[in-house]
């Protein structure tokens, strides 16, 4: 019988590939805290030994199905198209799970949905996912690696669903998974000629819009409190009219894997809430099998996130 033995959203910005003195130059001398969230992310991850890691990638777009990554190993050097006068050259080489991939598309198949396993080896990569691989250092540590995509066609509650038959897929198998939605939260970019407002480039301030800023840290600490209940509940009349990154794709599937509205995974801040090019972004891992009771208090932890 499978598991998820831990979930987190977590950030993919291309600066974060930038050298380190360029971020600490970026950064008005220090470096983004989302460096040392890697590294409180790896830990975590270590601690409970998955077998496998499910990205919930929102670069990928597809249109017409929520596609799953089924090849069985990948090698290649990445390069992107967005930015590519300095993410370029990034080697990888790192195991898919095609058994895991076409079990998702089987369930998802049972529930009358969308899911569907793409086995074929040349397909390309987005840095949602390559950036992921390489920070946690999942090759490193021969993890195997299941990317989901985001598909743009769809209502939200449809990737509730897509995240449903996955998280039943992983439940299935023998697999004990971590889930890992890359991506930002709202994600409305400043103008090519905007200056910043604050001198450390990743301060909340250089965030697009203060009211982003405070939507995005609404959600936050609903997440502290495990409450996605009162986030989808929300989500309707207000985030889903937020800039979200990929309209929150990756965050519904990895909640719908979790359960939906069910779900009461505490979650942790592993890094500050921080600016990259207006979008607002944090690491936040999820204890999925520790879930909070009405008489227990929200965890607390090192970050403080300042109320908007
Ligand atoms: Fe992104």
């Amino acid at each position: 019988m499978g598991q998820i033995i831990g979930a987190a959203i977590v950030s993919h910005h291309p600066g974060l590939m930038q050298c380190e003195d360029f971020r600490k130059m970026q950064g008005a001398g220090e470096d983004s805290s989302l460096i040392e969230g890697y590294a409180r992310l790896r830990k975590k991850i270590a601690s409970v030994k998955p077998d496998v890691v499910v990205v919930f990638d929102s670069h990928w777009f597809t249109t017409g199905f929520h596609l799953v990554d089924g090849g069985k190993a990948f090698r290649g050097t990445y390069i992107s198209d967005e930015m590519p006068w300095y993410l370029h050259g990034v080697p990888y080489d790192y195991r898919g799970d095609p058994e895991l991939a076409l079990e998702m598309e089987a369930v998802s198949r049972e529930h009358g949905g969308y899911v569907r396993a793409e086995l074929n080896p040349d397909l390309g990569k987005q840095y949602a996912t390559i950036n992921l691989i390489k920070q946690l250092h999942l090759e490193l540590s021969d993890i195997p690696v299941v990317a989901v995509s985001s598909c743009q066609n769809c209502d939200w509650h449809h990737f509730l669903e897509s995240g449903a038959s996955i998280g039943e897929a992983i439940r299935r198998s023998n697999r004990r998974a971590v889930l890992l939605a890359s991506g930002a939260l709202s994600h409305k970019f400043n103008s090519i000629d905007w200056k910043p407002n604050h001198p450390r480039i990743f301060h909340e301030t250089n965030v697009s819009r203060p009211e982003n800023v405070e939507s995005d840290k609404g959600a936050i600490a609903l997440m502290q409190q495990g409450r996605h209940d009162l986030i989808l509940e929300r989500w309707d009349a207000d985030y889903r009219r937020k800039p979200w990154e990929a309209f929150g794709a990756h965050y519904l599937q990895m909640l719908g894997a979790l359960g939906g509205k069910e779900c009461r995974a505490v979650g942790e801040p592993m890094s500050e809430y921080e600016n990259a090019r207006g979008t607002g972004n944090i690491h936040i891992w999820f204890e999925t099998q520790r879930h909070l009771r009405a008489d227990q208090p929200a965890a607390s932890n090192e970050f403080t996130l300042a109320q908007a």
